[in-house]
């Protein structure tokens, strides 16, 4: 669907409801009120995704196992707690296009970052540089820089930072290709986001992937704002690593439990450098309790502690929503739906915002980031007073993000109305 057949009335956005095949997952999520009392636009699921209405029922079901069984729950809950971990890997390995071996659900994103860092990192005496993104989100840069100071090295010699060219706010994919090929067997390791989280800008992984295997570098991805926006396929792009969060579009709840891929390729690498623990430790022989660490062939041998029950809970709730509606039909509805928000968005006259996300659908995800001249946040707070759930990102950014699953072309509508108010009136 292009924008010349998009139409900038309620009675079209009902329409483009009534025609959406997956319009019903709305109703398997609690959408949060505003302060009256009334449903909220809510354009954050790239911030805290919502709770899918069967989250309560999975923790409850660990509790009431937890109670009547105590430890015994470790073997004989209904969803036994020590293999727990292995019930979402099939369906997280679908959301983000790998293999089951190359996935697994644990720790926090940037706790896995550096787990991957410390395997994938590698720098030699003449490989040794990092490559990032200028604007990378603030944990990245710093677990980047710190890891770089690890080996002894200064991240002022050795962080290579894409920039986008004067007057220009996202990266083209022919610089960021370029700039790989010239910095060339300098570069050890290529880390990016999936999805810029400032400006809503998608990379081409599989490009980006394809060039820093010619040059000889290890590439890995930030899929905060890629895992369950984007249609992922981690495995046939040849991403060596990649990590991510599931509180933003996977649902899983505040502080969620994240995931890790790491190429099958390295699923018998046994020799690589890793921070051991006992999780990580060959299954079969893990409560021998030897003292030689035997890694578990495959992503899961990156693991280090048992892991949290009551959030897994939480996110095998979302995931089962997930592999039910599927990665293509959501990516479809939201490709339409950004679409409709960016042509609504384009028909309010005024020159104190501009979207500056990509218009190239395949150069983002639900996202866009609307820049606010003079970095005036009257605007937000005004738009967030009338019930749209929105967040602004310093310095001068209202990030709006459509969720396929629970928002919908009415929600768009509604918002267009509310900032052509504040706008306008
Ligand atoms: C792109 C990106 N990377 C990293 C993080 C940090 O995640 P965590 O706190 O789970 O380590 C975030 C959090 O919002 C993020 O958006």
């Amino acid at each position: 669907m292009n924008t010349r057949t998009f139409e900038n009335t309620a009675e079209f956005a009902l329409a483009m409801d009534a025609a959406d095949p997956i319009r019903g997952f709305r109703d398997r999520f609690h959408m949060p009120l505003t302060e009256d009392g009334t449903e909220g636009i809510y354009f954050t699921g790239n911030s805290l995704g919502l709770q899918p209405i069967t989250a309560r029922g999975y923790i409850e079901q660990e509790l009431d196992d937890w109670a009547r069984l105590g430890v015994e729950g470790h073997v004989h809950a209904k969803t036994p707690w020590l293999p727990y971990h292995e019930f979402l890997t099939e369906q997280m390995a679908r959301v983000i296009g790998a293999k089951p071996i190359e996935t697994v659900v644990m720790n926090s994103l940037t706790v896995n970052l550096h787990l991957m860092m410390v395997s994938f990192y590698r720098p030699t005496l003449e490989r040794r540089k990092i490559v990032i993104e200028k604007g990378a989100f603030p944990s990245d840069q710093y677990a980047a820089e710190s890891q770089l100071r690890c080996q002894g090295l200064d991240p002022r010699a050795y962080l290579v930072e894409l920039v986008p060219r004067e007057g220009e706010t996202v990266l083209r994919t022919e610089d960021v290709l370029e700039e790989i090929e010239r910095e060339g067997d300098s570069i050890s390791l290529i880390l990016l986001g999936g999805v810029n989280y400032y400006t809503g800008q998608a990379f081409d992984m599989r490009a980006i992937t394809e060039a820093g295997h010619k040059a000889g570098a290890v590439v890995g991805f930030d899929l905060a704002h890629a895992a369950g926006n984007l249609k992922l396929q981690l495995h046939d792009w040849d991403v060596d690593f990649a990590v991510w969060c599931s509180y933003k579009y996977l649902n899983g709840g505040p502080g969620a439990v994240g995931g890790a891929f790491v190429y099958e390729r390295y699923a018998q690498s046994f020799d690589l450098c890793r921070f051991a623990g006992w999780w990580g430790h060959d299954k079969e022989t893990r409560f021998l309790m030897g003292p030689e660490f035997r890694p578990i062939a495959g992503a899961e041998g990156w693991q280090i502690s048992n892991p949290p029950i009551l959030q897994m809970a939480a996110l095998r709730a979302s995931l089962e929503i997930f592999d039910e509606a599927g990665m293509s039909t959501l990516r479809a509805k939201s490709e339409k739906l950004t679409g409709y928000l960016e042509f609504l968005v384009g028909q309010i006259m005024n020159e104190r915002i501009s979207v500056i996300t990509p218009t190239d659908p395949a150069q983002r995800g639900c996202q866009l980031s609307i820049k606010v001249e003079n970095a005036d946040k009257n605007l937000f707070y005004t738009v967030t007073e009338r019930g749209v759930f929105a967040d602004w990102r310093e310095p001068d950014v209202i990030r709006i993000a459509p969720v396929p699953l629970y928002n919908s072309f009415a929600d768009v509508y509604r918002f267009a109305e509310i900032l052509n108010g504040c706008l306008n009136s």
